[in-house]
């Protein structure tokens, strides 16, 4: 029985990683997708905020599972007892640092293989920063995220503006690596 890992940060999900998920849960048996919780950078949701919208719109995949994670990718594969980890690739831009990740994470565990799937074509543009960038000047993010996330995007950044309007500086809306 063939597990497979499809990890990343989700903030939030799109249907670029959707179409991912639902793809590698057409050939493995199981697909746990692995939520990062330890970022460098603050996200714009908690990791409760991203599982939770991850699993609400994965509940029709059967054999697809939503798991947060701390540490290292290679450690929690490992604990989850899974033979690959599964990522996206949407163009040259991404794979230098793919590459990187995988031939890392196969050093550390060289029985773990990376498998890339070939981002399809309609959501080789897209990442979940570009869906930030695009909700927090208003504009339409309606074609790249299921309804249930498009409202928890424009509720949280509503929140963030009623902070910042009662005089609280901090703002989880970073600029991404263009790579999530
Ligand atoms: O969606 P993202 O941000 O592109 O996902 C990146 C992720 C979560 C796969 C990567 O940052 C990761 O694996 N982080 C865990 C820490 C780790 O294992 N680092 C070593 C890999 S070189």
């Amino acid at each position: 029985m063939a597990t497979a890992v499809y990890p990343g940060s989700f903030d939030p999900i799109t249907y670029g990683h959707l179409d991912i998920i639902r793809r590698a849960a057409e050939v493995f048996d199981k697909v746990i997708v692995g939520v990062l919780k330890n970022q460098t950078k603050t996200p714009l949701f908690n990791f409760e905020e991203r599982v939770d919208m991850i699993r609400e719109v994965v509940k029709d995949y059967p054999n697809v599972e939503v798991v947060s994670f701390h540490g290292l990718l290679i450690e929690f594969t490992k604990q989850v007892h899974a033979d690959v980890i599964v990522r996206g690739i949407r163009a040259v831009s991404d794979f230098e640092y793919e590459l990187m990740m995988a031939q890392t994470n196969k050093q550390l565990h060289p029985d773990v293989e990376t498998m890339f799937f070939a981002t399809s074509a309609k959501y080789s543009f897209l990442s979940s920063s570009t869906v930030r960038e695009l909700a927090m000047f208003d504009g339409d993010i309606t074609p790249f995220v299921p309804d249930y996330v498009r409202q928890k995007v424009y509720e949280k950044i509503d929140e963030h503006r009623q902070t910042e309007i009662s005089g609280d500086p901090a703002s989880g809306c970073q600029e991404g690596s263009g790579a999530d």
